[in-house]
This record gives structure tokens, C-alpha cells and sequence, in this order.
């Protein structure tokens, strides 16, 4: 979408909007068009149910002596309650209400109502933001029924009293939706298309925003001893592949990173512990922690924040075949710790089991944050509100949670203790990958993970497997299946602790 910034005016030939508060008392601005309309949207009003909430809507179409072509009064609810997420809530609606309306631009007039914690700059960036997330759309594979389904609105000026300030804003704002649209592009392909070797290929093209990226392939791998991780892609056509990528933006270079590790199974079918054909189905999004791990370095790169930050994305495909691990197996960690794979569809446990003792050796983080599509457990437990969020730290657990409440991908705590670490003993190796009884998995799976963090690295794990994609109700600020969860919450983290 084309976005841009201006002085305030209700001037326009697309799409007016203009704003009204909880009550229904009009904005200057929305007196202003209602006077150009001869009263036309009183009118309208009195003829409504509109009291200003927060998010509705009225329209007034093809208004007399106005230029514009419609204007749309919407609510902003009471003003002391506005911030810059209700903000881009409402411009989404705004978005989704016309983007393919036939109208070609939308204007916002909204000005800065008294008793606003948003500044002006602050106002406009995140009606911004709320247009920008809204307008995404993945549209590749259809060759037809475009027409009537096709945004029509290419153009939204943004009225503002602070254009200087809401354009730098922006800057830092665009550059998040930019790895949001990223995260979910590769939520959204499907696994014929995106397998580990073309989602490492798309890493890539991160260098061009200064990012460094490695890609280690299955050789490799093999010489240092991922017997983990490779161990879930064997069954497959598609090599495994583990893409590190270094953003070293800090004044201080070789100041210790913060560290992101996602895991990245491009289709898991469950291997030869093979899941039933329905819960197969949306499997493609089972790389949705890797997707926010590479969204999330795409967005600190395109807005250079002043960081040190690691990505490490392990991407397989998880297949049945002859070459297929079994349930049965035991495998060898980078670690050196072994693994009885009891059941190969709890396979983001071993692929991350390597991909943190690889990140950690190398790397010595500040902290680990891992992401993983992980456990259906977690769906039970929190179902699509929040993820689930396991941490040995509680600083860093109540940064997330917060970061995460603000950016509106809240997470909800989880325990970690002992006495669920037994659930997992192997009755022959170090470990086995499943606790064999139907509680608590989400939890078990975390202590799994757990064996591969180090002596005092402070870390986090989150849980995304109910919010990586939505198959219910569509949010406001999300048009597509793959959400893209996950950049907003890590790079709010590392903007409020972990810079400069
Ligand atoms: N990728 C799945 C978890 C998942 C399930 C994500 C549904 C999103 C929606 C994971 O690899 C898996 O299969 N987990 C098993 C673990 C079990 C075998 C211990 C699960 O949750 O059933
Ligand atoms: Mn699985
Ligand atoms: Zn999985």
C-alpha cells in the first residue's frame, strides 16, 4: 500500500474519514465535513445506532457539494482508552471496510482528540500501521475470480499536524509490518513450494539489508553432530537445512547477542508416527516459529536497531518412509546426550534440542528465545488469545509478557519445575521424546527442551502452535492464515531492553 503523511485537511477525492468520540460528539474535523455535506452526516447519524464506540462506522456516500467521495465517521471510543493498538484496530476496519470497495484512496482526518496518551506523530503512525497490516493479502496462486475480490485502494494519505514525526515513525513502524508480511508469506506458502532448501534460499536475500546469513546443509550438520535434528528429516526428499542469521547493529560488536532460535518443519506429516489426514492438514504452518525468527531479524536490519541479535532457524520436513526414522530410535544430540524417539511427531522438541546447543556453543547469548508450532497442548490449555510463554528467568518473563501485551501478542506464563522433568526417563537412553501419558504436554515438551539450555542461560520458550495461524475468527489486524506472530512481540523486547 502506498502510505504517506500530510498536513491536516478534509480536502479529498477518495474516501473521507473522519472521527467521532464515545457519546457520539464529532471531532473538529468531522463538524468541518459534516458543514461541507449541508449537515449530511447528522442526518445519517440520527437515522443510526452510531454513539462513537470504539470501531463503528457510518457512511455517507456520494455527498452533495463535497468533493470527496464518501465520508466515514467512525468511533474512537473514549479518548483516554486510545492507544496506538486500538489506533490501528480501527484503520483496519477502516481498510478492510473499503479496500476493494471500488474506492481508489482513503484519507484520514482524525484529529488528535483532548486527553489522547498518543501524540500527534504517534496517532498517525499506528493508523498507518493498521492500514499497512490490513491491506496484506496472498493472492499467488490464484489465476482467477480476482476481479470483485481485488483491492481497489492503492492510495492512503494520512492527515497529521506532525508530519516530520510521524514519517520517522513510520520508518521504524513499516520496517516491523515489513517482517510481518515476510512471516507470514512463509506461513501462508504451501510445503510443495517452501521445503528447507528454498526457505533457506529466501533467508538469503536478508544480506541485502545487511544481515549476515550462513546456511549449514545436511554434511555439515552431520560432521559436527546435529544427530537430533537430522534424525526427523531422514524420511524426506528435502534435505535439512540451518540457517544462522547475524544482525550486529550495536555500538559494541562483539557485545553478547540476544539470540532467536525457531523451529522450522516445513510440513510435518508426523513421520511414520503419522498423524490422522485431518490434523495433517495446516501442517505447511509448522515452520511458524522459524518464519518470526526471520521476520523478526528482517525487521531489526530494515530499521538498524542498535543490537547484537542471532537467528537460527532448523528447517526439515518431517515424512514416512524407508529411510524414515522410527519410533524406537535412539539419536545422539549436538549435545551428546541421547534420545529414545518414542513417537516421531513430537519432532520440533529434537530439531530445537540441537538448534540451542548449536546457538549457545557459538553464539554465548545474553538469552535464547525459542519459538515452535510446538505441542496441540498448548491449544488446549490457551487456545488462539495467547501463547504460552516458558521461562528460567522471570526478568526476562516479564519483559516478554509485556512486550507482548503492548504489541498485542499476549503470552501467558507456564510452569517449569522438577517434578514433570521425570515424566520423560528413558528406560535405555539419556531421554525419551514423549512422556507416553496424555497430561501436561505442553509442559513436558518445555522440560524436554530444557535438558539442551546450559548452566545459567537465561532463556524463554514460546509455545505458538494456537496463534502461528487462524482457522476461526479473523482478527482485525490480520487478513490471512499465517499471522506472522511473533515479530511484534521480539522486536518490542529488544527495542525497549536490549538497545544502544
Ligand atoms: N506440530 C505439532 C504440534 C501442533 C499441533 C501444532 C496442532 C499446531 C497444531 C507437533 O510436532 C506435534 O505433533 N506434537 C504432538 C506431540 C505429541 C506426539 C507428544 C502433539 O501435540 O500431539
Ligand atoms: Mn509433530
Ligand atoms: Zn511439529
Amino acid at each position: 500500500m502506498q502510505i504517506s503523511f500530510s498536513s491536516p485537511t478534509t480536502a479529498t477525492g477518495g474516501a473521507l474519514i473522519v472521527a467521532a468520540l464515545a457519546g457520539g460528539a464529532f471531532t473538529a474535523s468531522a463538524a468541518e465535513a459534516d458543514r461541507m455535506a449541508g449537515g449530511a452526516l447528522k442526518r445519517a447519524l440520527d437515522v443510526s445506532r452510531f454513539s462513537g464506540k470504539l470501531g463503528q462506522m457510518l457512511e455517507v456516500l456520494a455527498p452533495a457539494q463535497v468533493k470527496a467521495s464518501r465520508i466515514l465517521l467512525v468511533g474512537l471510543g473514549a479518548a483516554e482508552e486510545l492507544d496506538g493498538l486500538k489506533a490501528e484496530q480501527i484503520a483496519a476496519d477502516v481498510t478492510g471496510r473499503l479496500l476493494s470497495s471500488g474506492e481508489k484512496s482513503i484519507h484520514f482526518a482524525v484529529d488528535r482528540p483532548r486527553g489522547l496518551k498518543l501524540d500527534d506523530a504517534e496517532l498517525a503512525a499506528h493508523l498507518a500501521m493498521g492500514v499497512e497490516l490490513r491491506a496484506y493479502s496472498f493472492d499467488k496462486y490464484r489465476t482467477r475470480q480476482l476481479d470483485e475480490r481485488a483491492a481497489t485502494v492503492r492510495k492512503v494519505t494520512i492527515g497529521t499536524k506532525d508530519v516530520a514525526g510521524a514519517r520517522k515513525l513510520w520508518r521504524e513502524l513499516s520496517a516491523v509490518a515489513e517482517g510481518m508480511y515476510l512471516a507470514r508469506d512463509l506461513v501462508n506458502e504451501p510445503p510443495n513450494v517452501l521445503f528447507p532448501a528454498e526457505f533457506a534460499r529466501r533467508t538469503k536475500k536478508l544480506s541485502a539489508l545487511g544481515l549476515k546469513v550462513e546456511v549449514l546443509g545436511p554434511a555439515q550438520m552431520k560432521k559436527l553432530g546435529f544427530g537430533a535434528l537430522l534424525g526427523v528429516g531422514q524420511g524426506s526428499a528435502h534435505e535439512p537445512q540451518l540457517v544462522v542469521m547475524q544482525w550486529l547493529g550495536a555500538r559494541n560488536r562483539k557485545a553478547a547477542p540476544i539470540a532467536f532460535v525457531g523451529k522450522g518443519v516445513c510440513f510435518d506429516s508426523g513421520g511414520l508416527s503419522l498423524k490422522p489426514a485431518a490434523s495433517m492438514i495446516g501442517m505447511k504452518g509448522d515452520m511458524g516459529g522459524a518464519a518470526a525468527v526471520t521476520g523478526t531479524m528482517h525487521a531489526l536490519a530494515a530499521r538498524k536497531a542498535k543490537v547484537n541479535a542471532i537467528g537460527v532457524i532448523g528447517l526439515v520436513e518431517n515424512m514416512p518412509s524407508g529411510t524414515a526414522q522410527r519410533p524406537d530410535d535412539v539419536v545422539t544430540s549436538l549435545s551428546g546426550q541421547t534420545i529414545e524417539v518414542l513417537n516421531t511427531d513430537a519432532e520440533g522438541r529434537l530439531v530445537l534440542a540441537d538448534a540451542l546447543t548449536y546457538t549457545q556453543r557459538r553464539f554465548k547469548p545474553r538469552l535464547v528465545i525459542d519459538l515452535a508450532t510446538l505441542t496441540g497442548a498448548i491449544m488446549v490449555a490457551l487456545g488462539a488469545e495467547h501463547a504460552g510463554l516458558f521461562s528460567n528467568d522471570d526478568n526476562l518473563a516479564a519483559q516478554l509478557a509485556q512486550a507482548g501485551r503492548e504489541e498485542g501478542e499476549p503470552v501467558w506464563r507456564m510452569p517449569l519445575a522438577t517434578n514433570y522433568d521425570k515424566l520423560l526417563k528413558s528406560k535405555i537412553a539419556d531421554m525419551k521424546n514423549i512422556s507416553g501419558g496424555p497430561h501436561a504436554g505442553a509442559v513436558v515438551a518445555a522440560q524436554f527442551l530444557q535438558r539442551f539450555i546450559v548452566d545459567r542461560q537465561s532463556w524463554a520458550h514460546l509455545d505458538i502452535a494456537g496463534v502461528a495461524w487462524q482457522d476461526g475468527e479473523q482478527k482485525a489486524l490480520v487478513p490471512s492464515w499465517g499471522v506472522g506472530w511473533g515479530v511484534r512481540i521480539l522486536n518490542r523486547l529488544s527495542k525497549d531492553h536490549y538497545e544502544l
